[in-house]
């Protein structure tokens, strides 16, 4: 994957090297001695004026054709010498947004079209079956748009195509066996798609392929071994998808020429195959996240591929070590990854090759390594989740390429050298966090862009040299003793900041205004001592996704201006003095893409006016967006308290980023319950507790089928509990405490499993799980219901072992995202570097 990426950019480079050449050799040759022809020319206008809302910049390439003219001068246009016909259309990178439309034959009119490139053109639709007219087609090039469906069954006409590139869209579908008749194939790259389904078994009919990429897609089943019999196959991805099993290969016929491999992130488990030792070309070779059960490996199989330069085998499960003087011979090895094996490596180890790269998270390392001393060319060092004690040595910084370091979850105390043993190096990313450093707070090079010091043992005032750093975008300070104000002289960064995590020290003193930065996405400055009011300036903050401010002294009235934040994820005020209504006559607050909503804890008063939840839009749907800006930028994930289930609980990592809350209690708020807020279907946790409501709790409660927990206790409601609530069978815990609530409890099994206490101190209630056993008029009421009750239980009982599975799966889920993110933020800093 590594070089993949350099690979990537190289050949994209070579690319544009390639068509520059290209169009200056047509430019530079004499005039073309066709005219375009007449209906290939309306054909082409015809093709434009289907993209009405294209041609919005100005560089666009459809912008400069005119009707009347040559159409063979027009960009993007190449025609064919010889016989004048259109032979190329290569818009790539214009926004034609719309889609490629079948009804029309435009493209289809363009039979003699031999190459057809609309990357990057902002397409979407399923792609026309009159693609498959275009059989003199050799190249297919639509990657980056949003194509979705299947690939038109037409496409097995194009006989003649050698290069099938539909990267990152949204197709879907199985693998395509019409596919298997276009034996020219030499490249099909068709990564971060949406296909599924099993590869067909014989893939050998590809006999020119040289490049195939099917990665970030959901194939599963095994990988079919006639991949590795196509003697001309060079590049193989199938990184990210479910396939299970990789068969042995015995005896590979001709020499293999594969040269790069990417297999991670799949579900292949059980021994390493040996036949791999046979793949002698490979560069680069990627088996992370392979599960051998706690079985051993035979690290020596990689001795015999030695022209290895980029090999990930991290998380392979394994009981074996990895010794690293096994890679003390390999000449050209860049880019290591061994994280979370067990790495052991003698104090006398010298690695012949230049390291890169280098990730050993995780891997009970207890002592730094000394090795990279003389490995000059190092820029990317993932040391995180170790044991290692004491200082960081002083020569690491004398490593002159060094530009991510990552540290996190050791236990470092300190930095060896003098104050400045930073100054000389250009790095970007320094990731500290998690250990045990004290002061004196380093003084940072200045090129870093990421930094983060998070749950550390630094104090005092938060130093003011980090305001010398030149393009600072990311600082997290959370969860150290920083005591005084927030710096005004973070005014610097007021272009640049998208993160600021300062929670849980002890600053205090009001949030000056200039010290918001117009690019921050995530702000979080909970449990301090701040004051005075939220900073105004925060409206300019227009790309502002999570707000946190829990546990300060804010005092303020609400925030009516967040509003106008349109991305405003998380919002967060609680425990702070915030105070006054909430609503505002003539003013609709929605927050379209609002996730989790905790106001509690303040004194905020005033009724809710009865639509106050509608537009709420990300809260009523009940798909979960997981949010990728927090995922990369691992360890500034922030964490804040919620109340759920009756427990205040530590959200942490991306586990907010599945949840949906409203929490207002503790609050002064009075009048009905908004009938709106059953608008609110993904609604998981919802609390309205120690009010002032007063009227019915709503029947319509029962939309909210997602709930898992509901707190409605200490108000003033009245009337019966609605036997509709039954329904919801994911409802895990419920508190309807200190009311004046009457008549029986509803029947259903997650709800007379609460205990006692969510239903005491309302003097009319009765039945289980209350001992108060319910007269024989209200019995009545409950008869009624008895007809669909059996039925009720059993759907009820499957309803509560049901309702703990969600937490264990989106435990599993995160804790799996979380360690593949990590896995990803290790690339992606490769992508970056390369
Ligand atoms: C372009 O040319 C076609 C055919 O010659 C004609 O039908 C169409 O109206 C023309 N469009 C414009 C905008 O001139
Ligand atoms: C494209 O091919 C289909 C048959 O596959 C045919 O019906 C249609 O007329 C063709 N369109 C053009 C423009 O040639
Ligand atoms: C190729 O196409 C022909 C008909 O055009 C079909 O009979 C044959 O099964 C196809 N082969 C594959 C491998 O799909
Ligand atoms: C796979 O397909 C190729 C080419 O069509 C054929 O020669 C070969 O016999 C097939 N192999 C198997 C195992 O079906
Ligand atoms: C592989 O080839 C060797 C000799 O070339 C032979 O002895 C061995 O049996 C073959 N193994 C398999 C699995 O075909
Ligand atoms: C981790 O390292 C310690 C010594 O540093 C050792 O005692 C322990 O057995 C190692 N654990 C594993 C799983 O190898
Ligand atoms: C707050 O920070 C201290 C260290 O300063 C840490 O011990 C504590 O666990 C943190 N609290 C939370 C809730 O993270
Ligand atoms: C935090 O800093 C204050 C001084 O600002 C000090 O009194 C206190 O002991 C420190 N707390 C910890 C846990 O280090
Ligand atoms: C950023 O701060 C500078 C002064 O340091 C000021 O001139 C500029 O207007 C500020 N920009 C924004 C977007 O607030
Ligand atoms: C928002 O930015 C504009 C333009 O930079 C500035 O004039 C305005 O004062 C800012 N608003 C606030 C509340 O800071
Ligand atoms: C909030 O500030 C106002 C005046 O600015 C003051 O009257 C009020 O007492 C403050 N509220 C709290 C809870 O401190
Ligand atoms: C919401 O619940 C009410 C009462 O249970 C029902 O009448 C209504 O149809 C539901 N609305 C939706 C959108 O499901």
């Amino acid at each position: 994957m590594h070089s993949c990426c350099a690979r990537k950019i190289i050949v994209w480079i070579l690319c544009l090297i390639f068509s520059l050449s290209h169009s200056i050799l047509v430019c530079g040759s004499s005039p073309p001695k066709h005219l375009c022809r007449q209906d290939q020319r309306d054909a082409l206008w015809e093709f434009k004026s289907e993209f009405p809302l294209s041609g919005m910049a100005a560089d666009e390439k459809t912008q400069t054709w005119r009707n009347n003219s040559d159409c063979c001068s027009w960009d993007g246009i190449t025609c064919d010498p010889k016989t004048g016909n259109v032979a190329e259309l290569n818009l790539w990178g214009s926004s034609l947004n719309g889609p490629l439309r079948s009804s029309s034959d435009s493209i289809g009119d363009l039979k003699y079209l031999r190459v057809l490139g609309l990357s990057g053109c902002n397409l979407f639709g399923k792609l026309p079956s009159s693609l498959g007219n275009l059989s003199d087609l050799t190249v297919l090039e639509l990657d980056g748009n949003g194509f979705t469906g299947e690939l038109p069954v037409s496409i097995r006409n194009l006989k003649q195509l050698t290069k099938l590139l539909i990267a990152s869209s949204k197709l879907s579908g199985n693998f395509h066996q019409a596919l298997l008749n276009l034996t020219e194939l030499t490249a099909i790259n068709l990564v971060f798609n949406q296909l599924e389904g099993t590869l067909p078994s014989n893939m050998s009919t590809f006999s020119k392929l040289e490049y195939f990429n099917v990665g970030s897609n959901s194939f599963s089943g095994s990988v079919p071994s006639s991949l590795f019999m196509i003697p001309s196959l060079t590049y193989l991805n199938l990184e990210r998808n479910h396939f299970n099993s990789l068969l042995e290969i015995g005896n590979i016929s001709s020499p293999s020429k594969l040269q790069t491999l990417i297999l991670g992130g799949n579900r292949l488990s059980g021994p390493i195959p040996g036949f791999i030792s046979k793949l002698v070309e490979l560069s680069s070779f990627d088996l992370s996240f392979w599960d051998t059960l706690r079985g051993d490996v035979d690290f020596s199989i990689f001795l015999h591929l030695k022209s290895l330069a980029s090999l990930d085998i991290s998380t392979l499960n394994t009981r074996s070590i990895v010794d690293m003087s096994l890679f003390s011979h390999f000449e050209s090895l860049s880019i290591l990854s061994l994280s979370r094996n067990t790495v052991k490596f003698s104090s006398t180890l010298h690695l012949v090759s230049p390291i890169g790269s280098l990730a050993v998270a995780s891997c009970n390392i207890s002592e730094f390594p000394k090795f990279l001393r003389t490995q000059t060319s190092l820029f990317n060092l993932d040391i995180s989740q170790n044991q290692i004690k004491g200082n960081v040595p002083a020569w690491l910084w004398s490593l002159p390429g060094l530009a991510y370091v990552d540290f996190s979850l050791n236990s470092f105390t300190g930095f060896d050298g003098p104050a400045d043993v930073f100054q000389r190096n250009e790095i970007y990313l320094l990731d500290i966090s998690s250990n045990a450093f004290k002061n004196p707070f380093p003084l940072l090079p200045k090129s870093i862009t990421f930094l983060s010091a998070s749950d550390n043992q630094f104090s005092g005032e938060i130093p003011t040299t980090i305001c010398q750093l030149d393009s600072l975008e990311t600082l997290v300070l959370s969860n150290n003793n920083f005591s005084g104000s927030i710096p005004r002289c973070f005014e610097k960064f007021n272009t640049t900041l998208t993160v600021l995590h300062l929670q849980n020290n002890s600053l205090f003193g009001k949030f000056p205004e200039e010290s918001v930065s117009v690019a921050l996405i995530s702000l979080d400055v909970g449990r301090n001592q701040l004051s005075g009011e939220l900073p105004k300036s925060l409206i300019n903050c227009t790309h502002l996704e999570f707000l946190n401010v829990e546990d300060n002294k804010f005092n303020d009235t609400f925030p009516f201006w967040l509003r106008l934040l349109p991305g405003l994820q998380i919002l967060i005020l609680r425990s702070n003095e915030f105070h006054g209504p909430i609503h505002y006559p003539g003013v609709f607050l929605s927050f379209p893409r609002l996730r989790i909503f905790d106001i509690s804890k303040n004194l905020f008063s005033g009724a809710l006016p009865l639509d106050y939840f509608s537009g709420w839009n990300a809260m009523s749907s009940d798909v979960y967006i997981a949010d990728n800006k927090y995922m990369f930028k691992r360890n500034t994930f922030s964490s804040f308290n919620i109340a759920s289930k009756g427990l205040e609980m530590i959200l942490a990592g991306i586990s907010f980023s599945i949840y949906k809350t409203v929490d207002i209690s503790g609050n002064r708020f009075e009048g009905e319950i908004p009938k709106s807020i059953s608008l609110l279907k993904g609604l998981i946790v919802l609390s309205m507790s120690n009010n002032a409501f007063i009227g019915h709790i709503p029947p319509s409660l029962s939309n909210l089928t997602n709930l898992e927990s509901i707190d409605l206790s200490r108000n003033r409601l009245s009337g019966k509990i609605p036997a509709e609530l039954r329904k919801l069978t994911f409802l895990a815990w419920m508190n309807f405490s200190y009311n004046n609530l009457e008549g029986p409890i509803p029947q259903g099994t997650q709800i007379q499993t609460q205990d006692s206490s969510s239903f005491l101190q309302n003097p009319g209630l009765c039945g289980a799980p209350l001992h108060k056993i319910c007269s024989g008029e209200e019995q009545g009421t409950l008869n009624q219901d008895k007809e669909d009750e059996e039925e009720e239980q059993v759907l009820s009982w499957i309803a509560v072992a049901i309702a703990y599975v969600p937490g264990v799966f989106c435990g599993f889920i995160v804790g799996h995202i979380l360690t593949s993110y990590r896995h990803d933020w290790f690339k992606r800093i490769f992508h970056y570097f390369s």
